[in-house]
């Protein structure tokens, strides 16, 4: 049993997480703001069942770049490993507010590895995203390849936090693993994201906008269960680690046509479909090369989009909000 922070805890895939430590007897102390970013009624909802838990679940909520509050949170607790989820996420928004990701994303992060620092925390696993990959052409993505592209302000930031992560580890021997998700989706999911826009377009009979002309747009989408295994082992396994980087992600792109034919069969409904060119920021492609995360990990995702699409959908129609 170990005493894990779990920053941004109240969303998508951290609320996820937590059910799963949760139930093997961890201790969790959740650390998120509750930002209007979207809903905050949603993450108030995804974490329902984790507060009436009052002896291994504390949530408290505070701002990850606020130094003082956060101090507080590690003075009060003695952390074994920090999973650190929280940040502002998603691609297009982060061109309209550039500022907002790097206070959440680069300066929380530095404010966690600092405390980690001061208070001998020695095990640090943390999300980074494919989108640091940019226009990267080497399909499958693989660890190894530059990243020195990113093509938004989002895939910046993440990619300024594996760089800082790799200077703390660095200078003060923290094992930390940095986690690139790709396009993840399930029960749970963000309201921002394509496959919940989609889906609740098609109900509404809605157009839904589908980039590019023909099938040249793809997408690695990730079942939630798979990341959080991954994440698990990740959490699990950092301690033999210096600093690595895992891609985590289904190794099966599918472009988007497939993905909202899926959407239209579980759903019982025609789309809509408007297509438009990608816009700035995104990239055409995402497709993980998941073999170190198999190798180091033990890890491999084992949800077929036709399966997570049907999960997801079961979850989206009978949805409290
Ligand atoms: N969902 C995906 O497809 C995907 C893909 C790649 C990477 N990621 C990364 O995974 C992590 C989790 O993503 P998600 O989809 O669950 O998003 P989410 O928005 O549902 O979860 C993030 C949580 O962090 C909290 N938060 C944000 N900024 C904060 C701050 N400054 N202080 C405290 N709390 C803060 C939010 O309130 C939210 O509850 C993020 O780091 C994201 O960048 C997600």
């Amino acid at each position: 049993m170990a005493t894990i922070l779990v920053t941004g805890g109240a969303g998508f895939i951290g609320s996820h997480c937590v059910d799963v430590l949760l139930k093997r007897a961890d201790k969790v102390v959740c650390v998120d703001n509750f930002n209007d970013f979207y809903n905050p009624r949603i993450k108030r909802e995804n974490v329902k069942s984790h507060t009436l838990q009052t002896t291994n679940y504390k949530l408290i909520e505070a701002d990850i770049a606020d130094l003082t509050a956060m101090e507080k949170v590690f003075a009060e607790h003695k952390f074994d490993r920090v999973l650190h989820l929280a940040a502002r996420a998603g691609v297009q928004p982060s061109l309209k507010d550039p500022l907002e990701y790097v206070r959440s994303n680069v300066v929380g992060t530095t404010v966690l590895f600092e405390l980690c620092k001061k208070y001998g925390v020695k095990n640090f696993v943390f999300a980074s995203s494919s989108s640091v990959y940019g226009g990267n052409k080497n399909v499958p993505f693989c660890e190894t390849d530059s990243v020195d592209n990113p093509y938004s302000p989002y895939a910046a930031t993440k990619k300024a936090c594996e760089v800082i992560a790799s200077n703390y580890h660095h200078t003060t021997g923290m094992h930390i693993a940095a986690l690139r998700f790709f396009t993840v989706y399930g029960p749970r999911n963000r309201p921002d994201m394509a496959v919940y826009k989609f889906a609740d377009d098609i109900l509404s009979s809605r157009e839904i906008k589908v980039y590019g002309a023909g099938d040249e747009i793809k997408r690695d989408w990730t079942f939630v269960d798979d990341i959080v295994k991954g994440i698990i082992a990740a959490l699990d396994n950092v301690g033999k680690f210096g600093f690595e980087v895992f891609n985590l992600g289904n190794s099966n792109p599918v472009s988007l046509m497939y993905f909202v034919s899926l959407l239209e069969k579980e759903l019982g409904k025609k789309a809509f479909i408007k297509r438009t060119p990608l816009p700035v920021g995104d990239i055409p492609v995402t497709f993980a090369d998941v073999s170190k995360a198999k190798k180091l990990l033990n890890w491999q995702p084992t949800t077929s989009i036709e399966q997570g699409i049907k999960k997801f959908v079961e979850w989206f129609q009978q949805r409290a909000l």
